[in-house]
């Protein structure tokens, strides 16, 4: 890690490189795993998807992390899923299976798959109530997170929250199912309501094509709907952005 500087309502930390993104995520989420536990007696994170988180969670499997987690306490949700089955490609279910569930002792009942494989409302449905019955949510009460993560597209999106799309502007539902044009496929995704109920919500960016959005959802004018992850903004929860330092160079940080 080079530094922290403090932007906005969040933390940016600046990591010299990808390894080192990885090692710092990996002591945040020990971190707030320890403390979780001490406080609830459990763990629950919403996964981010893609390509970058996955070195995350292979450094979590590692004896580096591995053994200061109580993974029998952990609870793994995701933050969104392609609508694929769970052996697809694709899956970020089973990209987390490679990475992180086939090396550590986490019970089977603990590992909360959004059934992207079923109809993408009727998914979008069931993943809520799983959400509610887990989080025993009374009607109206949106569930709290230990953790999400998040990563970022280089179109500014989060999770499957893409510019322009009708789910940024929902409140009420905790998961959403959407048809992506530019993907040419249906995604599911908590809803910025459930990301912004988060006690903390941690950003993992990778990829120097990032940088321009990146400059712009930092340090740019307010475009929640061209810039979807400007609208991550936790309500009372900490928000941190672990940034590749390649990534960052277009900030303007002193
Ligand atoms: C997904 C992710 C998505 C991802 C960004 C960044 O399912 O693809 O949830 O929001 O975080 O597209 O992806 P990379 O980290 O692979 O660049």
């Amino acid at each position: 890690m080079i530094g922290t500087v403090t932007i906005g309502a969040g933390e940016i930390e600046l990591c010299a490189d990808f390894a080192d993104l990885n090692r710092r995520a990996g002591e945040h989420f020990v971190e707030i795993s320890q403390a979780a536990m001490a406080e609830r007696g459990r763990f629950a994170v919403a996964l981010a998807g893609g390509s970058t988180p996955r070195g995350l969670y292979t450094a979590l499997a590692r004896d580096q992390f591995r053994n200061r987690i109580a993974w029998p306490n952990v609870h793994l949700f995701w933050g969104d899923e392609r609508c694929v089955p769970p052996t697809d490609k694709d899956s970020n279910y089973r990209m987390v299976c490679e990475a992180l569930i086939s090396k550590v002792p986490l019970p089977s009942q603990n590992i909360h798959r959004m059934p992207a494989e079923t109809s993408p409302p009727e998914a979008a449905v069931a993943y809520e109530q799983e959400l509610r019955f887990f989080f025993e949510t009374s009607p109206g009460e949106l569930p709290t997170f230990d953790l999400v993560l998040l990563g970022m597209g280089e179109d500014g999106h989060t999770a499957s929250l893409f510019p322009h799309s009708e789910v940024l502007r929902e409140r009420e539902s905790l998961v959403a199912a959407q048809y992506v044009p530019k993907l040419g496929s249906y995604r599911l995704t908590l809803t910025f309501a459930v990301l912004n109920q988060s006690r903390n919500v941690m950003f993992l960016i990778s990829g120097e094509n990032k940088a321009a959005a990146l400059r712009d959802v930092l340090q740019g004018p307010p475009q929640p709907e061209s810039l979807p992850a400007q609208q991550v903004k936790p309500i009372s929860g900490r928000l941190l952005w672990l940034i590749e330092r390649a990534v960052a160079a277009k900030l303007n940080i002193e």
